[in-house]
């Protein structure tokens, strides 16, 4: 059976990406936000997982606000990148993982989570940035399966909602017959606005307070509604519903057991707040 290691949540805003194609990760500005990366790109180094379940939400790239899934999988061999300027120039295509990919979509089916198989998927700086930054010297030694998550147009699912999804996901990769290691990896959040008169909104009590939850009480954040977490995080703070889906995926098991490889919390980048969280499983 598959070995789920752990997981990493990040933060994805595009300047990211213009930085380190300018190279100015250790510019007064972005230092706080680089420097977080270190420590768990040892800890990716030493654990040597093959294959990354990637949570994301897509910004208007692959989907578009005419048909837009609440869940889709990718199960393609290989996902173009594509960017809408801001960052770094595409990278290589990410190599796929599908016999993984067609695991998981149809045990999260049988599970009723109806989710949206995708053949062929572009995929943007939120599932870009992570490979760059968790394995910057490039040429990535992992393949992945692309998980999206609409936190784009309403309707949005609830925390509970992905909560279960991503239980159901790290259920699936514990039971995938493969011999091969896996993590899970975030993308989003913290809390950030971009637009309206709450524009530049960031919540830092709140940030941290999940963040810890994450730690000691995972599913805390599933009793806020839709409304509320947009309300405590901003209109695009409800990326942190990616996190909630890593976190839960580790829960998989009998035991519900992380520890903390390392976390960072740096505000502002852009206007918004930057979290990391890299969470190693401890119990089976
Ligand atoms: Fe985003």
């Amino acid at each position: 059976m598959a070995n789920l290691i752990g997981g990493v949540a990040t933060s994805h805003i595009p300047a990211i990406g213009g930085a380190i194609h300018k190279g100015i990760q250790q510019e007064p500005y972005w230092k706080p936000f680089f420097d977080g990366f270190p420590p768990i790109r040892e800890w990716l180094h030493a654990k040597k997982p093959d294959v990354l379940v990637i949570f994301y939400n897509d910004h208007g790239l692959n989907f578009f606000l005419d048909k837009m899934p609440t869940f889709a999988v990718g199960a393609a061999q290989q996902y173009v990148n594509s960017d809408e300027g801001w960052g770094i120039p595409s990278l290589e295509p990410l190599r796929g993982e599908v016999d993984l990919s067609w695991h998981l979509i149809n045990t999260l089916i049988d599970k009723e989570f109806d989710v949206v198989s995708c053949q062929e998927m572009l995929v943007d700086h939120a599932c870009s940035l992570p490979l760059k930054l968790l394995y910057p010297e490039g040429n990535y030694p992992v393949t992945v399966v692309p998980v999206c998550i609409n936190t784009v147009q309403f309707p949005l699912p609830k925390a509970s909602r992905v909560y279960a999804l991503g239980k159901a996901v790290g259920q699936a990769i514990a039971d995938w017959n493969s011999s091969k290691t896996v993590a899970v990896i975030a993308s989003g959040g913290l809390s950030h606005q971009l637009d309206g008169e709450r524009a530049g909104f960031i919540n830092k009590e709140f940030d941290l307070q999940f963040m810890d939850s994450l730690l000691t009480n995972p599913e805390w954040a599933t009793q806020f509604s839709i409304h509320e977490l947009v309300e405590k995080t901003g209109t695009q703070g409800v990326e942190l519903l990616m996190w909630l889906a890593m976190r839960a995926a580790l829960t998989a098991g009998a035991g519900a057991g992380v520890r903390k490889v390392h976390s960072n919390y740096h505000i502002p980048i852009s206007n918004t707040a930057t979290g990391l969280l890299a969470l190693e499983k401890t119990a089976y």
